[in-house]
């Protein structure tokens, strides 16, 4: 069991993880991230907001390798972009103060946050 924990959590920091010297993830700042500008649009979607610990870390891995989102309608990685961050800086703390964090750094933080805080992680969290 500890044995699948460690290899899904590190499968899921290689699928991030872009160049051979890794990046050591800020599980907070990806909750800062996730709370502040994800969940503040799921929370006027009719869904609602939509808790980290509604998945397992095995399906966020998941989830976020295939990169579909909205059901397919467009990707995860769009509203972590820096172009995404650009365009709703005015009224978005985190995305102004996050403004020139690269891209793939600030996907490695929120696949840290969803991985601590899925169902099965070492924090289980919601969004707020
Ligand atoms: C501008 C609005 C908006 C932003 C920003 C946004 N989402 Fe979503 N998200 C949606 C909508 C709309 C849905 C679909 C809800 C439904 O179909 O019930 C959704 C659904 C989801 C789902 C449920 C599964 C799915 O894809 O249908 C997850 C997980 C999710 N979003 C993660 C994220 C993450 C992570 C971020 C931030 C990096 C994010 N979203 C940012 C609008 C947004």
């Amino acid at each position: 069991m500890k044995f699948t924990k460690t290899l899904s959590a590190a499968a899921l920091l290689s699928l991030f993880a872009t160049s051979a010297l890794a990046y050591d993830a800020d599980w907070k700042r990806g909750r800062v991230y996730y709370r502040s500008v994800c969940t503040s649009c799921h929370a006027v979607q009719p869904g609602g907001t939509i808790n980290p610990s509604t998945k397992t870390k095995a399906e966020w891995a998941t989830y976020l390798k295939a990169d579909k989102h909205a059901k397919g309608k467009d990707t995860v990685k769009q509203y972590v972009s820096k172009a995404y961050r650009a365009s709703i800086k005015s009224g978005n703390k985190a995305a102004e103060k996050f403004a020139d964090t690269p891209d793939q750094e600030l996907m490695d933080d929120i696949a840290a946050f969803l991985t601590k805080g899925a169902k099965d992680g070492d924090a289980p969290a919601t969004c707020n």
